[in-house]
């Protein structure tokens, strides 16, 4: 098994950069590639990095296949807060990667149980995923996989915390208007991808990926299980890693924990 691989990166922008190069390494490497897709902020910059560098020639994503973590329930596709918009805007419209390779829960479903197996066994079909790409909830969340009792293994129904809903009303005109439930895959289901990155950002991430990285592996600190995976590379910046840095006194950029 090997380590965890810490970068520690000076700001957002390199964070970004870096993580783009991970992704770009892993379509040369096979260009037909599963990728288990974030949204939100922390990976908007790498997907602006992947569509600078497609734009100058450097990758092209046409067999690439996306599968997202998660949706929010009741947000239609066409709707600007839905993670399938947020994808079809930043990696669909501005790169080579084909909308029909675009895998998103259906936030619309009613049959919530049968579209949850259904996308396990796409996954699956599909040959597993390859890499996955994650951002870190303030709550310690992966997906949209909150602090629990256990850790969830497949992809299911969520009620969301509501420091996940406030994190996320910057997005939306008001709080009230953050759906409650949200369709993600389980934890098992992340951890089953052969290589993860988590991007973090921020100082309102640096107490929480301290507890990630060093505390004990458990349901109420969901990402805390990356702890067990064989190939995970974390990269957060400066003030993400602020707590890190003071508590273990590293200094430089690459660690392996
Ligand atoms: C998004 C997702 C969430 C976010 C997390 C961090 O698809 O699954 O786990 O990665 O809430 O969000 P940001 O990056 O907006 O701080």
């Amino acid at each position: 098994m090997k380590k965890i691989k810490l970068i520690i990166t000076k700001d957002y922008e390199e964070m970004s950069s870096m993580a783009a190069d991970v992704v770009m390494e892993q379509v040369r490497q096979n260009n037909k590639s599963v990728i288990g897709l974030a949204t939100g902020s922390s990976p908007l910059g790498m997907y602006q990095c992947l569509a600078r560098a497609w734009d100058s020639g450097h990758i092209s994503l046409t067999e690439i296949h996306g599968y997202n973590l998660d949706e929010y329930q009741g947000l239609a596709k066409s709707n600007p807060q839905s993670f399938y918009h947020y994808l079809k805007t930043n990696l669909v419209d501005t790169t080579d990667f084909q909308e029909q390779n675009l895998h998103v829960l259906d936030g619309m479903c009613e049959n919530t149980d049968s579209v949850c197996a259904d996308y396990e066994k796409d996954i699956r079909d599909a040959g597993g995923l390859d890499l996955q790409l994650l951002g870190l909830g303030e709550t310690g969340h992966i997906g949209f996989n909150e602090p629990d009792t256990s850790f969830p293994r497949y992809t299911h129904q969520v009620k969301l915390e509501e420091k996940t809903i406030m994190a996320n009303a910057r997005f939306f005109t008001s709080p009230d208007q953050v759906p409650h439930f949200a369709l993600t895959m389980g934890v098992g289901t992340i951890m089953s991808s052969r290589k993860i990155l988590l991007m973090v950002s921020g100082s309102p991430k640096a107490a929480i990926l301290y507890q990630v990285l060093f505390g004990e592996v458990k349901p109420s600190v969901p990402a805390s299980i990356l702890q067990f995976h064989p190939d995970v590379t974390i990269i957060a910046d400066e003030d993400a890693s602020r707590i890190v840095r003071d508590k273990t006194g590293f200094g430089g950029t690459v660690y392996e924990l």
